[in-house]
């Protein structure tokens, strides 16, 4: 586990995407192509802002989310259209490899179990990501595993419907621990003082099922990027 604290939630953001525009170059210089899960939230949302400006090869690149707000196509509270918003729309990544989840007005029509159970089907046929990015919340959820919710405890699928979620909107698809679990690289980022406890908690070991982000694990690394408020409580 590594932990890098930040003055200011700005230099959080700069330094967090440089240090991924480097992890990704390093990647495809490895292996020809990169991977990366995106997420929703304030951070990550500042993050690709930031990335905006990196020279990075963006045609070698396969984006996917750890989850979704299930919400029609082009809503803005889906993390897709922030993301798209942020960062894919301001540089050249290949259409093709572009993998949102779906909305609630696709193919799938109002079925966040179909939704699921496709990105679940498009996951197999992916054995690991170079950097999975998460955000965390103030009672420790990430993705859009909340504590003591079933799908923190999902140990079987790779992505799932999330209902009744108590942060809106209630409907959500996730990828499970299990699967973030596949990242080389889990990176979780997070600033201000409301999440000081949550990140405390996580970092000590809680409980999963208490604070879901506890059991965010990448292969090779777990980094956690905070600024000094979230930080404080460590
Ligand atoms: C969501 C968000 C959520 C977010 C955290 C942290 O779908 O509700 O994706 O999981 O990442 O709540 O959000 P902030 O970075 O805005 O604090």
């Amino acid at each position: 586990m590594t932990v890098l604290v930040y003055d200011t939630s700005e230099e959080l953001a700069s330094a967090t995407a440089e240090r991924l525009a480097a992890a990704l170059a390093s990647a495809q210089a490895a292996n020809g192509t990169a991977s990366v899960v995106l997420t929703g939230g304030r951070t990550g949302n500042a993050v690709m802002a930031a990335l905006r400006s990196a020279t990075l090869d963006w045609s070698s690149l396969d984006i996917y989310w750890g989850d979704e707000r299930f919400l029609p196509s082009g809503d803005p509270e889906r993390n897709e259209t922030q993301a798209r918003e942020a960062l894919l729309d301001h540089v050249p990544v290949s259409p093709g490899r572009v993998h949102p989840m779906a909305p609630s007005d696709g193919e799938f029509g109002d079925d966040p179990d179909a939704a699921a159970e496709a990105y679940a089907v498009l996951l197999n046929d992916v054995a690991s990501f170079d950097v999975l990015l998460l955000g965390v919340g103030e009672e420790g959820h990430t993705a859009s595993m909340f504590p003591h919710s079933p799908a923190v405890g999902e140990t079987a699928r790779v992505t799932v419907a999330v209902r009744d979620c108590p942060k809106p909107p209630p409907t959500r698809v996730t990828m499970t621990l299990p699967t973030i679990g596949r990242a080389h690289e889990v990176w979780l980022m997070t600033t201000g003082a409301a999440k000081a406890e949550a990140v405390a908690a996580a970092l000590a070991g809680a409980n999963p099922d208490d604070i879901p982000a506890a059991g965010a694990r990448g292969q090779r690394d777990t980094l956690w990027f905070l600024d000094k408020a979230a930080a404080a409580r460590l």
